[in-house]
């Protein structure tokens, strides 16, 4: 008797959706490596949505540019693969015949949390189909596993920004929301390049353990902007919080994770009438993120980011305002 490698119980039996956003770090990427504090924003108009659909025949995943068999996806989609991965497993149907779908609204490797929040999506989406609850500690479990085979030693920020719907204050694993009521804008603007989080984070592991006097303290000025930073979102404190995302900047650009397309957009926003401005994210490559003091400066600004090269800019209104506006 021919034994068939799947049964019919190896589809699922409905359509299964996910959904998760991009996300910018407002402060602290990096050093939340280290242990030290972070406070991302989750970007709730530019979503990532995962669609899990039965299948007749062997897994096949379309993501991120690429469609195909999922066993035969490209290296940079190794996360995507292992999350669907992570998440069968968990609901006991490793060899489930499905067709993985997810559809973007922002670039992937710009800094924004594509990856995990790629992830995240198609483990909700798979949980979905297969009808099974899972609490907030599963799916941030789920959507490290997958983050690691991204990132290596992920801090979990984007797991957590990617999957949340207010801004974050995240450190050594543990999150809390944090108020942000501030009056000014964000400009988020994409270099249009490439950025790897994987080799920028790599490089400062081994410029740390090379040069660890020279970088525990870029590492620990980070950690205190951060939390300068806090004080100066819940106190609405707009001056500050620009000079702040400057001074972050320097030290980002210190640790060697800055590049000249990043630092010439940076000086654009400034001299545009930013508040302040720095990368976000991995960095070589990826976005900035740019203070304006109104919406029409943060127009302004976004405009001349895009004279200066910017393949795209997004205009974000602070949490509290964004109701109002
Ligand atoms: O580049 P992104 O969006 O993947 O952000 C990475 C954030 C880092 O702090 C550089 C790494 C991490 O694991 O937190």
């Amino acid at each position: 008797m021919q034994v068939s490698d799947h049964s019919p119980a190896d589809a699922p039996a409905h359509t299964g959706m996910g959904q998760t956003v991009a996300k910018v770090i407002l402060f602290g990427e990096h050093s939340v490596v280290y242990g030290y504090p972070a406070i991302a924003l989750p970007l709730a108009g530019l979503r990532m949505i995962a669609r899990v659909e039965p299948a007749d025949g062997p897994a096949t995943l379309t993501c991120l540019g690429w469609s195909g068999p999922l066993r035969q996806a490209p290296a940079r989609l190794a996360s995507v693969v292992r999350a669907v991965d992570a998440a069968l497993e968990h609901v006991g149907r490793p060899d489930a015949r499905l067709h993985v779908t997810t559809v973007a609204d922002f670039p992937p490797e710009r800094g924004l949390g594509s990856s995990a929040a790629a992830a995240g999506a198609v483990i909700r989406a798979v949980l979905d189909a297969f009808d099974t609850p899972a609490d907030a500690e599963d799916l941030f479990e789920l959507t490290q596993a997958a983050e690691r085979v991204a990132h290596g030693h992920p801090s979990g920020l984007d797991a957590t920004a990617t999957a949340s719907t207010a801004p974050i204050r995240f450190e050594a694993g543990r999150t809390e929301p944090i108020a942000i009521d501030v009056p000014a804008w964000l400009v988020v603007a994409d270099s249009g390049v490439h950025g790897s989080t994987r080799e920028t984070v790599g490089h400062i592991r081994e410029r740390h353990e090379i040069d660890p006097q020279g970088t525990d303290p870029l590492l620990a000025d980070l950690g205190r902007i951060a939390r300068d930073a806090e004080t100066a979102l819940r106190d609405g404190d707009a001056a500050a919080i620009g000079e702040l995302m400057d001074a972050a900047h320097a030290r980002l650009a210190a640790l060697g994770v800055s590049d000249t397309h990043l630092d010439a957009l940076v000086a654009t926003a400034r001299d545009a009438g930013a508040l302040g401005a720095k990368l976000t994210g991995g960095g070589r490559g990826g976005c900035v993120i740019a203070l304006a003091e109104s919406r029409p400066a943060a127009e302004r600004i976004a405009q001349a980011l895009e004279g200066a090269g910017a393949r795209r800019s997004w205009v974000h209104a602070p949490q509290a305002r964004e109701a109002a506006a």
